[in-house]
């Protein structure tokens, strides 16, 4: 093939923004040559790599703006350690239904139990669905919103936390709140009530989100909200961390034991 028709073949791939294939084509080309490939075949590898290419690219992009703290899968969470918790009910929610449907999910607990990792895990598996997904830890949600509020902005700031097909609300409870931050929250999650699915993470039982939102009327509206169509996972158990501390202290301990018997020979 003529340099001319190679050099136009590239420009074309750069305006069509083929960005895998120019990388790719000319050591493919070269084996597609040596293995006799015809050209639907090649036609076919070509688009299909392109499109596999750009799916992963548009899943990253969506994982890097949804702004997970830390990355982690349902595959890496150990179940076994945690009995209280239904693997077949994190399985059926792994299917990502409860985003189709519209429905939330709280995870409620002790600090420790994987609350964060299993919300980050459905969360990140969202974004791999391809679904506008966004993280958010309670506290700074709600100096968002109030900087917001200060700034005449707020209409514009709830539409677009209005929007995402999912968003994960963490540490509900662990800051205190007043009115107005439950006010704001209120607005929120009125706003996205049987559109769009949340997902909540709380140490404090449903029964003390009335001091969490500092009122009792908002956070009986707040909450009547959140439960209408929602799988609530309440864990009880160890905290992971503790476990992980325990098991290095013991490790250290091992060391020291051993150290010190062979300074004894
Ligand atoms: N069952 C588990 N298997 C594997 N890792 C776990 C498990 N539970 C927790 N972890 C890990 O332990 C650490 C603490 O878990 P996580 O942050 O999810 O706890 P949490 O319930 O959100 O606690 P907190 O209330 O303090 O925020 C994380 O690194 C998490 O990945
Ligand atoms: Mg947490």
């Amino acid at each position: 093939m003529s340099e001319i028709v190679m050099d136009r073949i590239r420009e074309n791939l750069e305006a069509l923004k083929m960005k895998h294939t120019l990388e790719i084509l000319d050591n493919y080309l070269e084996r597609a040559v040596k293995d006799n490939l015809n050209v639907i075949e090649v036609l076919d590898h070509i688009l299909m790599e392109e499109s596999r290419h750009k799916r992963k690219r548009a899943i990253e992009t969506q994982i890097q703006t949804s702004g997970f703290p830390m990355r982690k899968e349902l595959g890496d969470f150990d179940f076994s350690f945690q009995p209280s918790i239904d693997k077949r009910q994190i399985d059926e929610l792994a299917t990502m239904r409860f985003l189709d449907n519209g429905e939330n999910i709280v995870f409620l607990g002790p600090p420790g139990v994987g609350k964060t990792h299993l919300a980050t895990a459905l969360g990140l598996a969202a974004a791999a669905y391809r679904r506008s997904t966004y993280y958010i830890n309670c506290h700074n949600l709600i100096e968002q919103l109030k900087k917001a509020h200060y700034e005449n902005r707020l209409p514009d700031r709830l539409r677009v936390l209005g929007k995402y097909k999912l968003l994960v609300i963490d540490e509900i409870g662990y800051l205190p709140m007043d009115i107005q931050g439950a006010n704001l929250f209120f607005q929120l999650i009125a706003r996205r009530y049987e559109k769009v699915s949340t997902i909540f993470t709380s140490n404090k039982t449903f029964s003390q989100w009335n001091e969490v939102f500092a009122d009792v009327t908002i956070a009986s509206a707040i909450l009547d909200r959140v439960l209408h169509h929602c799988t609530v996972i309440n864990i009880k158990g160890e905290s992971y961390r503790l476990k992980e501390r325990k098991e290095f202290m013991k490790q250290k301990q091992h060391i020291v034991n051993t150290l010190f018997e062979q300074g004894q020979n």
